[in-house]
């Protein structure tokens, strides 16, 4: 589903770009259709760097990147917006919901970025909240909702075009520790229930056991979990 080859990343800083900063060092490794695989490393390892290389968000030194087939490694901004509407959905440790939207509004708008008609789109949006366990609260705000809630309605934005892929970035870094089981047990079930691969990013050990396989990055090589080739 993803496949990752020989990627390498530096950031270049500097007035005139004279300073290269090495952040991910010939990294390969491959996660298959349904498997959820964690990534486990220190602050500062590259774990987020890698997660922007695969959604495209940054464009890699070098290396290949293939998502559920398409080699990604040369599209344009406009080739990659597409592709991650269709394909990747998103969870953010801070939610990244708009707050001037509710929890309805945040959830329909990948819907309309996608030019899908408004009957459809009540449709999907709600069954988008109820599967979430939101059907109470369409019309409360990111700013009305518990931590929890918020994270539930951003995991329903992701979910709501039905992308084969999640990744997630620290999605429980903002969440007390019951309410990141709660959290990591419905991701499970996703998974189960949809056969969605997810990647999540965690510095946490507890965290990382969500997934069948850790992959662990140091100072940007991946120590454990990568192939050879
Ligand atoms: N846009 C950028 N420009 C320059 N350097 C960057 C940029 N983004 C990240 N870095 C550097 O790359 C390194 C890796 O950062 P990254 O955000 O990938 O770490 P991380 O593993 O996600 O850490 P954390 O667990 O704290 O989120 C850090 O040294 C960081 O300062
Ligand atoms: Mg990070």
């Amino acid at each position: 589903m993803i496949t990752i080859k020989h990627l390498s990343h530096h950031f270049v800083m500097g007035k005139k770009g004279e300073t290269k900063l090495p952040v991910l060092h010939d990294l390969s490794f491959s996660v298959n259709k349904g498997e959820v695989v964690s990534i486990i490393g220190r602050s500062g390892s590259g774990k987020s760097t890698l997660l922007n290389l695969i959604s495209g968000f940054i464009h890699p030194t070098s290396g290949e990147i293939t998502i559920n087939g398409t080699d990604v490694t040369g599209f344009s901004e406009a080739e990659f917006a597409d592709f991650r509407l269709n394909q990747i959905g998103f969870i953010f440790q801070n939610f990244q919901l708009i707050p001037s939207m509710t929890a309805y509004q945040n959830i329909e708008l990948p819907l309309i970025l996608k030019g899908i008609n408004e009957n459809e789109r009540k449709k999907i949006t709600e069954q988008t909240l109820e599967r979430v366990g939101l059907s109470q609260y369409p019309n409360h705000y990111p700013g009305e909702l518990s931590g929890g809630q918020q994270q539930r309605v951003s995991i329903a934005r992701a979910l709501v075009l039905n992308p084969p892929i999640i990744l997630a970035d620290e999605p429980t870094g903002s969440l007390d520790s019951e309410t990141e089981a709660s959290l990591l047990e419905f991701i499970r079930q996703l998974n189960q229930d949809l056969n969605i691969t997810f990647l999540i990013i965690t510095h946490d050990q507890e965290v990382a056991r969500i997934g069948s396989r850790t992959l662990e990055i140091q100072d940007g090589h991946l120590i454990k979990g990568g192939n050879s080739r």
